[in-house]
């Protein structure tokens, strides 16, 4: 099959977007002409309900060589890693964390290679998250994929990404994010050969962008690095296969030809990306730290105002500064649950055994902060000097549900069984006499 290339980027957080590859592809003045243009098929594809309120509404026009609904039927396709089975194990206080996935020692492509390590929520009630890995070593050929159940967040650890899409191309690497809409079809190749990395699959409110209240109106994550893909398509007929992922489970179909037949659209349901370098980090100039909600990218809301359903938030290279103040990360317990991964570097707040491409969990009230070591640094650092974190890029996918991790996640020999012990070395300090 042909490769699709990228034909660029437009920029903008959920703009009203108009792009096309053959020119003329697009109606002027309404949506559902008669005849489309070049013979081509007009469908509308919606990401929120229709009466949505105007700021929140979501949704494309697709002008494109065969209608979605050409397929054949849909039959059960067994995978056992990939789900969203939640409750299949007891959820834990416990601190976990896990060493990075191995790559693959079969052949995998990016479906294969998912791996359901934790969740909460579900498609069915139309909330919470799944978290899944990915490792990965072979183009997906032949085969397309959707999620109906959420939007995936994907957030590659190692190995770039080529996404090509019903909407265009993204040429995705570590240290960027990107977004797939809730059922928009793609298929992922692989152009370094291999690549591993995370996946949120957001099951609540599509992601945007976080209010900024006094920080003003610029800064964190700026609406014009959001790149969404102009209009890219294949003409494309063969043998191939439709998967789907419905209902927590996977749906595979024959289709005769390429979905990725979309000449040319128009709307603000596409999928996007965006370099977390570009991030515009906010901290303290005098003393303390804010709450890590200044580190959020994008957020999920719920019904709850401020309380989201899932925060991206990252831990990118930035300068500490502030006096008289424990500078990493303080110790803590939240009402929200976290997770955590590193895409490169040292994450400030532990000296060892949080590596690339590995993962933490801390749930609902679970203490944890900094391990002895840190602990012991940073109480005796210099603090006239900045310190500067340089060359790391960690992330949080924090959530109001209790994360519940999956059972092959608590049986993963990835699992640290010891991670509790990184706390236990934290002396007793305590002297009624000491100031
Ligand atoms: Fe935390």
């Amino acid at each position: 099959m042909s490769a699709m290339q990228s034909s660029g980027y437009q920029s903008g957080f959920g703009n009203e977007f108009a792009t096309e590859a053959l020119p003329g592809t697009l109606p002027e003045g309404q949506n559902s002409p008669q005849r489309v243009a070049h013979g081509l098929y007009a469908e509308q594809l919606s990401g929120t309900a229709f009466t949505a309120p105007r700021h929140a509404n979501r949704r494309s026009w697709l002008y494109r060589i065969r209608p979605a609904a050409v397929h054949e039927p849909f039959e059960p396709l067994a995978h056992e890693r990939f789900h969203n089975r939640f409750d299949e194990a007891p959820a834990t206080p416990n601190q976990l964390r896990w060493d990075p996935l191995p790559m693959p020692a079969q052949s995998a492509d990016f479906i294969d290679g998912l791996v359901t390590l934790a969740g909460n929520g579900g498609p069915a009630e139309q909330a919470g998250i799944g978290i899944h890995l990915y490792a990965a070593n072979r183009p997906m050929q032949g085969r397309f994929f959707y999620d109906a159940d959420g939007e995936l967040l994907i957030v590659p650890q190692q190995g770039r990404l080529r996404i090509a899409t019903e909407l265009g191309v993204l040429d995705v690497e570590p240290q960027e994010i990107a977004v797939i809409p809730r059922g928009v079809r793609f298929r992922v190749d692989l152009p370094d050969g291999e690549a591993r990395g995370y996946v949120c699959e957001n099951f609540g409110a599509l992601l945007r962008l976080p209010e900024l209240g006094p920080i003003g109106s610029n800064c964190l994550a700026n609406p014009r690095d959001f790149l969404t893909p102009c209009a890219a398509y294949e003409d494309v007929e063969g043998d191939f296969r439709l998967v789907a992922k419905f209902q927590g489970a996977l749906w595979q179909a024959k289709i005769g030809h390429s979905p990725l037949d979309v000449v040319g659209w128009h709307g603000n349901y596409v999928p996007y990306k965006y370099d977390l370098r570009r991030f515009n980090t906010i901290g303290s100039i005098s003393y303390d730290h804010p709450d890590p909600s200044i580190f959020t990218v994008l957020t999920s809301p719920s019904d709850t105002p401020g309380t989201a359903n899932v925060d991206l938030a990252i831990f990118p290279p930035r300068w500490l500064v502030a006096q008289h103040t424990f500078r990493p990360p303080w110790f803590h317990r939240n009402v929200a649950s976290e997770f955590m991964g590193l895409v490169t570097g040292v994450y400030d707040a532990k000296a060892e055994g949080f590596a690339p491409g590995g993962a933490s969990l801390h749930n609902c009230m679970s203490g944890h902060g900094p391990d002895a070591a840190t602990f012991e640094k940073a109480s005796n650092a210099d603090l006239s000097k900045p310190d500067v974190i340089g060359g790391t890029m960690a992330f949080m996918f924090e959530t109001r549900r209790v994360i519940r991790p999956t059972r092959q996640a608590l049986e993963s020999p990835q699992l640290q069984k010891k991670y509790y012990a990184c706390w236990q070395g934290i002396a007793r300090h305590f002297d009624p006499e000491r100031k």
